[in-house]
């Protein structure tokens, strides 16, 4: 377990790092100003890494992505004043829809040329089952799964770019990482010959799809992309509005749920606080890193230290089913996944645009 007071000092080092101590604190520069992408950052764990990312940092500039203007207006409101030199803005977007993902996307590649970091919280809390959008993907998977790996692809080169941009003329800061927030650990058996669950869809088969492809499609990223750091991260049980769409009774009960459980629920701030940890530390380096930096990282999510792709627990530990995980291996299922990602893409996304 990482402990609060060293996630503490992680996160105090950011504001007060200069040009001089980049040598000294190693992989990353971490000057202003950064680039920060929080989608789903209307609401819980988003927001609160967001509040905690703003709060930290010399002149942030923050996208937050979600639908609701009333929650994104409120927020923008409170970290302005939180951070008067940083600049928050909302892009608004159903990003359930790849589509939607794109002219968001677009839109953050009009204004900037480099992304420091992609926090990807974006999800729903459903016992529906099947739940198809227009683009023939199940809602709730998408948003756990096909939505983020779309930001990432699409947003690859200003990753790229922020890895690198030390060299340039502005010596901005050369972090470049991606945190997906959803459920390491808890890795389930993949049908891999219906990964869309198109024809096996159930709330269960969507949670261990959604965890073990985000796990898996992780260390791809990082195997192809060795600039950048890809985080697949638990929040742990955190109270926050996810249970919105039930009814009052439902809600009830996972508050009185919650409550019985409260000495292992994770407060809102702290969890924000963890995952500015996650997002900055130099425990996660990207695989180019190498050297002394990968012997001082965290175990990878292939087993090797500083891999450069990192299941992270709620507590800052490494996690991972690790039984899961070698059978996937076994079957060369990450290949088989990313190349499934890309294929749901295509025919989404490309020339042709339409349903998978
Ligand atoms: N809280 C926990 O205990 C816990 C535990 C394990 C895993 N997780 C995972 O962590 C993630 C974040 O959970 P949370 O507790 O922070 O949930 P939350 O408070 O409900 O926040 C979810 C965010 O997703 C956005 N969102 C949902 N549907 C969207 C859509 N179609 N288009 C654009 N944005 C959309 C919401 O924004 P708008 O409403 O503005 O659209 C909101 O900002 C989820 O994937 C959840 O499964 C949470």
């Amino acid at each position: 377990m990482v402990s609060l007071q060293t996630i503490r000092a992680n996160n105090a080092s950011l504001k007060t790092l200069g040009p001089e101590l980049v040598a000294v604190f190693g992989t990353f520069s971490l000057l202003s100003p950064y680039v920060c992408l929080t989608v789903g950052g209307t609401s819980g764990i988003g927001e609160t890494a967001a509040r905690e990312f703003v709060r930290h940092t010399l002149a942030p500039r923050v996208y937050l992505i979600g639908r609701s203007e009333a929650q994104a207006s409120r927020i923008v409101s409170e970290l302005s004043k939180l951070n008067p030199d940083g600049k928050v803005s909302f892009i608004k977007s159903d990003i359930s829809l790849l589509r939607g993902v794109d002219k968001a996307c677009d839109e953050i590649k009009g204004k900037e040329s480099r992304v420091n970091l992609l926090f990807l919280s974006a999800g729903i809390l459903t016992s529906k089952g099947r739940d198809e959008t227009a683009e023939g993907l199940d809602k709730k998977f998408s948003l756990h799964y096909y939505s983020r790996m779309r930001f990432i692809y699409n947003l690859l080169p200003q990753l790229n770019a922020a890895a690198t941009s030390s060299t340039d003329a502005n010596n901005d800061g050369r972090l470049s990482r991606v945190v997906s927030v959803l459920s390491p650990g808890r890795e389930g058996r993949l049908l891999l010959d219906d990964l869309s669950l198109k024809s096996n869809y159930s709330l269960a088969n969507c949670a261990a799809h959604a965890c073990t492809m985000n796990s898996l499609a992780v260390g791809e990223l990082a195997a192809s992309n060795p600039e950048t750091s890809f985080i697949h991260a638990y929040p742990g049980a955190v109270k926050t509005n996810a249970d919105r769409e039930f009814g009052p009774l439902v809600r009830l009960a996972i508050s009185l749920l919650m409550l019985s459980f409260w000495p292992w629920v994770v407060p809102l701030p702290e969890c924000g606080e963890r995952h500015v940890y996650a997002a900055t530390s130099t425990a996660f380096p990207p695989k180019a890193a190498g050297g002394k930096e990968a012997e001082k990282a965290a175990v990878g999510a292939d087993g090797v230290k500083g891999s450069g792709a990192y299941l992270v627990h709620w507590d800052g530990s490494t996690c991972g089913n690790e039984k899961i995980l070698s059978d996937c291996k076994s079957k060369g299922a990450a290949k088989k996944v990313w190349e499934h990602t890309l294929e749901v893409f295509e025919k989404i996304c490309g020339q042709e645009g339409g349903k998978y």
